[in-house]
């Protein structure tokens, strides 16, 4: 067993492949199923055992016009995220995947693990409609590159028509 960080690294070529992966193992994990923690739920454990070098990952939800901490794999995080704050609240606001080299360089950045060293934060629109973020933390700088930004956004995209959206 390794925990979160720990796994042995993939090439960078395989990148591409293992999100792959992941989506066809998000489909065949969330058949049949439509509840929104449940699948979520599966959705971050599924992408914290597929990617190496990750110490968190996780939903934020948007509930009452602030971020709430939803289903995750890690360690405790922050629950409450305002809009325009830290890297998910910046991203959640401006509508697009933010990729964060360096954390501490982030105006703004919420430390929820001090082991975080590069952020991802891909938003979650349904019909036009901000829902939440995806988020996932990495122990080391410039974890996250253009394929990790493709690969998570497909991800996101993929879970989207899976969750009844309505019975959150
Ligand atoms: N770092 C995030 C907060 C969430 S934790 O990383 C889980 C941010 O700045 O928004």
């Amino acid at each position: 067993m390794f925990t979160l960080s720990e796994r042995p690294e993939r090439s960078a070529a395989s990148k591409a492949e293992t999100y792959r992966d992941a989506a066809a193992s998000l489909a065949a994990v969330l058949e049949g199923e439509t509840d929104p923690v449940a699948n979520l739920a599966n959705a971050s454990a599924l992408l914290a055992a597929a990617l190496p070098k990750v110490n968190w990952c996780g939903f934020y939800l948007l509930r009452n016009g602030e971020l709430v901490l939803g289903p995750f794999q890690g360690k405790p995080a922050c629950v409450r995220i305002a809009l325009g704050k830290g890297v998910c609240g910046t991203a959640a606001a401006r509508r697009e995947t933010l990729v964060v080299p360096d954390v501490n360089a982030f105006p703004g950045h919420i430390a929820c693990d001090a082991a975080s060293r590069s952020e991802i934060v891909v938003p979650i629109l349904v019909d036009g409609r901000l829902r939440g973020v995806l988020d996932v933390d990495a122990p080391e700088a410039s974890r996250f590159d253009g394929d990790d930004r493709a690969g998570l956004e497909a991800f996101v995209a993929a879970l989207v028509p899976k969750i009844d959206w309505g019975r959150l």
